[in-house]
């Protein structure tokens, strides 16, 4: 198992290109089941989470190919197989993605229940409340969720869940809408730009899909989707970890690709803790080069301050000074990286949903242990700044979610390592 050594002190400088949307790739590659003709994919990120679902894909007959370029053709060329099988589900969550397109382009879908997970428990009962919306008739038989469906029909359905919406729940309703008979309206759809990406790539393709990135999606069904060629949005959470990296480090980087309108409760945030971000030429600059204000952060659905970057934020405002509030309202759970920062001297106490931060003056590197891709980017973060050596073990965590993460710190100053064992 590979690890990541670090040496922190460094001030990073420089520029990094910021990769396509792990996220928003996930729901595209799966709603190629849907298409009748190749679909050619612009800047999808090289990661384990891509490559898990291309292998699943492959498995439920859709042809693939990574050019030179970086760009992925796909096409369906057998639509016998619609069973995505519990391996491959519970290495990967977003596999629940093929659900919808099976059901609504194979007429039927089996799909493992994903099990438990490092960040809390994650249901999926919108997802099927909203595919039965439509149509179709589900059952649980040896831990795989059936769904069948002659003919899925237009309705109007209130898709919010006792924490909010659901993105890839979202996300599988409109990609079995597209092909249903006549209006769908999708009341508390998630917002987030991932999903609107995944709309825009369903439009290119023939759908009808308006409303995208508010919460109330219309959606005319269609009688097919050709092919399309489409560009992936940039990974709003990647900018935001190497945005956080520029302020830990009290540095400078240029984020290139990064797009501020993706990343608005997050760049409020961090300019309350004193860091300066601007709109560059090419992305957005960060530089930070005060003392860091503590602040309170509570996590929300898009376009409050994201989940998927709360783990991050904690580890800067490690160094504020005073205490802050952090309050996690979409994975109550989500706090597996507490007990390793504190490791690293950090001084965190947790108290239900919420942790306190007592800001101290350093963190020193420690041995600690990755346990989910966002907990091990905030452990990356206090190496950065760490006092001596960190060394954090369970690098495939990172690699699900950050291409070459060390390629790209090392590119702009940090001193880090991949290291085999
Ligand atoms: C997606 C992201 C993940 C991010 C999360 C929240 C992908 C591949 N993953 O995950 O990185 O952390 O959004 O921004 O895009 N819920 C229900 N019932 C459901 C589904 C969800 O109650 O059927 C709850 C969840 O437990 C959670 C909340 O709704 O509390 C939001 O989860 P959801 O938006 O579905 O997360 P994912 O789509 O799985």
């Amino acid at each position: 198992m590979e690890h990541f050594e670090l040496n922190g002190g460094n001030r990073l400088k420089g520029a990094v290109q910021i990769s396509g949307a792990k996220n928003a790739a996930l729901p595209i590659l799966a709603a190629c089941i849907l298409c009748e003709d190749e679909v050619t994919l612009h800047n999808v990120p090289d990661l384990a989470d891509i490559r898990s679902m291309i292998n699943l894909l492959n498995r439920l007959g859709v042809k693939s190919q990574r050019r030179d370029d970086g760009a992925i053709q796909l096409r369906v060329v057998d639509e016998m197989n619609c069973h995505a099988e519990y391996e491959l589900v519970s290495k990967m969550r977003a596999s629940v993605c093929v659900m919808g397109p099976l059901v609504a382009k194979r007429k039927r879908a089996q799909v493992a229940m994903p099990g438990g997970c490092a960040i809390g428990f994650r249901p999926v009962n919108l997802h099927l409340q909203g595919l039965e919306a439509l149509g179709a008739e589900s059952e649980l038989t040896g831990g795989d969720m059936m769904l069948r469906a002659k003919k899925l029909k237009g309705t109007e359905m209130f898709l919010g869940g006792a924490f909010g919406s659901s993105v890839t729940g979202t996300a599988n309703v409109v990609m079995a809408a597209v092909l249903a008979e006549g209006r769908t309206v999708i009341e508390s759809a998630a917002c987030e730009p991932e999903v609107t990406d995944l709309a825009d790539f369903l439009n290119a393709c023939g759908a009808r899909i308006t409303g995208h990135g508010t919460p109330r999606i219309t959606i005319d069904g269609v009688a097919a989707l050709k092919g399309c060629e489409h560009h992936v949005i940039a990974d709003r959470i990647e900018a935001g970890t190497f945005a956080i990296a520029a302020a830990i480090t009290n540095g400078e980087l240029e984020l290139r690709g990064a797009r501020i309108e993706h990343l608005i409760a997050a760049i409020d945030c961090l300019r309350r803790v004193g860091v300066i971000i601007e709109r560059g030429e090419k992305g957005i600059s960060v530089s930070s080069t005060r003392r860091l204000e503590p602040v309170s952060i509570t996590t929300q659905p898009y376009p409050g301050f994201p989940t998927d970057l709360q783990a991050q934020a904690t580890a800067l405002l490690c160094l504020a000074d005073g205490n802050s509030i952090i309050t996690e309202k979409v994975f109550p759970d989500r706090f597996l990286h507490i007990a390793e920062l504190n490791r690293m001297g950090a001084q965190l106490r947790r108290e239900g949903g919420t942790v306190i931060v007592h800001g101290v003056k350093k963190l020193v590197g420690a041995p600690v242990m990755a346990s989910d891709l966002r907990a091990s980017a905030a452990l990356i973060l206090a190496g950065l700044i760490a006092k001596g050596q960190s060394r954090i073990s369970r690098a495939y965590h990172i690699d699900r979610g950050y291409e070459r993460i060390e390629d790209k710190l090392s590119a702009v100053g940090a001193d880090i390592r991949r290291v085999g064992e």
